[in-house]
């Protein structure tokens, strides 16, 4: 064995530089263009009558978030989403993915806030306005203080809810919206911020972990059997996948448990209706009772797939440690302000088998790709070829996969702005358009103008 990385599958470091954008014309006919954000990042919690969720409190605890900033105001999206979504049409995009606040729409998780819905509903009116196609995801993280208090994901009462909360949503809105996902990142709703403790609600402990996923995507189950029956369609739910790659040879055990963990269990349950093996060998005896009586639910059919991929995964065994016995390692390619490694392969991989092994010929959206650099504006402009290059890439290596033969029909960057970055805070851009967060003003970057010039030719 040797210490190297198995390189088989990388490319040279640096292949995805200086590539120009694809021009629209390079896609199929009907490709969309898109940009993302989620609303708790964006919004600005303080306003209009939202409940507090378990990101307020997790922010307000010291040591989970960098300067232990909160979203309480963000990007003030809640009173400047006109000029917003201007900026997203005339940067040529076909579609806008958002998300709706659960603490918003139900303060305490129940109880429905007008004020919320009528946010919601003026914001999906802009985009139809402004002849943008909207791609709504119901819940992205803004879990209600007052469902958290009863264990949040932990419970499965939470699940139960959160079908209630997307009877709501989709009641004011649901007939003007493209495409619905329940869920965004399942993996992170449970197994980062219930294992890896590094979101709300920050624990660290493989019963919560085990007893989040399975209750999330017990959530996405109910959500679209309530909305099919409600005369809803075009439902799907958001995966985050990452490419998981041996740290050296031999390493296949440690690879299939990582991925089962981040991929697996979720696409699997969903698309198949079991787990994993490699999954259950560590979570089997935390999951609730009776687990697979919710395995049909949960497997219940969707029409599309959201896959948000930022990089890939880098592991090896850790003998003799409590399952899952993996540890992951620094890759050797260029990285962003996350220090994530910059890997387009790994998105045309991922499509490719999630078409081959999973959906078929279901659309596939990347509904997120995007990178954090740590942009600045001078003399008015922010130049950020990095995050050109990135997006040429990960485009190319979509049109790769489409190639390949894989459904997939469009692409979202995430973010349209600059914006509250989690566990991170205001520290990590990853905007198209820049965000100075003391005066709030907006100054699209370099690559905002790129992709423009691209979607136009
Ligand atoms: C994803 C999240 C999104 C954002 C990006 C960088 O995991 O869905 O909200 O934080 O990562």
């Amino acid at each position: 064995m040797s210490d190297a990385i198995c390189i088989d599958r990388s490319p040279e470091p640096g292949t995805a530089r200086n590539v120009p954008i694809p021009p629209r014309s390079s896609f199929p006919e009907g490709f969309v263009f898109g940009a993302a954000t989620a609303a708790y990042q964006i919004e600005g919690h303080k306003f209009g009558g939202a409940g507090s969720s378990h990101w307020d409190s997790f922010a307000a605890t010291p040591g989970n978030v960098v300067r232990r900033e909160d979203g309480s105001l963000a990007c003030d999206h809640y009173h400047r989403w006109e000029s917003d979504l201007d900026l997203i049409r005339d940067g040529g995009f076909d579609a806008y993915r958002f998300s709706t606040s659960w603490a918003r729409v139900m303060p305490d998780g129940r109880t429905v806030n007008p004020e919320g819905l009528d946010f919601y509903d003026r914001l999906v009116d802009g985009m139809i306005d402004r002849g943008l196609r909207p791609f709504l995801t119901l819940y992205h993280w803004d879990l209600p203080s007052a469902l958290a208090d009863h264990g949040g994901w932990m419970n499965r009462d939470t699940a139960l809810r959160f079908a209630d909360f997307a009877e709501v949503v989709m009641a004011r809105i649901g007939d003007r919206i493209e495409r619905t996902a329940t869920i965004n990142e399942p993996w992170c709703v449970s197994w980062l911020s219930h294992y890896l403790g590094e979101q709300a609600p920050g624990l660290r402990d493989i019963r919560a972990a085990a007893r989040a996923m399975h209750h999330v995507q017990l959530a996405h189950g109910l959500g679209v059997e309530r909305l099919r029956g409600l005369g809803h369609d075009n439902l799907g739910i958001v995966l985050n996948l990452a490419d998981i790659l041996p740290f050296r040879e031999g390493e296949e055990k440690a690879v299939a448990t990582a991925d089962a963990i981040n991929n697996g269990f979720f696409i699997e349950s969903v698309a198949k209706g079991t787990y994993p093996q490699a999954a259950l060998e560590g979570l089997e005896p935390h999951l609730p009772a009776n687990w697979q009586d919710d395995m049909a639910t949960i497997s219940t059919p969707i029409d599309w797939l959201g896959v948000n991929y930022y990089s890939r995964g880098i592991v090896s065994a850790v003998p003799g440690a409590p399952w899952p016995a993996t540890k992951g390692h620094e890759g050797p390619l260029p990285k962003t302000q996350m220090g994530w490694e910059i890997y387009p392969e790994g998105l045309s991989n991922l499509l490719t088998r999630m078409a081959r092994d999973y959906v078929g010929d279901l659309p596939i959206y990347v509904t997120e790709n995007g990178m954090a650099w740590a942009d600045e504006v001078t003399d008015g402009a922010v130049t950020d070829a990095e995050r050109t290059s990135y997006i040429a890439g990960h485009l190319e290596a979509a049109r790769g996969a489409i190639k390949g033969g894989a459904n997939v029909k469009g692409f979202f960057y995430w973010s349209l702005l600059d914006n509250y970055e989690w566990a991170w805070g205001y520290e990590k851009r990853f905007g198209l358009i820049h965000v100075d967060f003391e005066t709030l003003e907006r100054t699209p970057k370099s690559s905002y103008y790129a992709l423009q010039a691209a979607l136009s030719g």
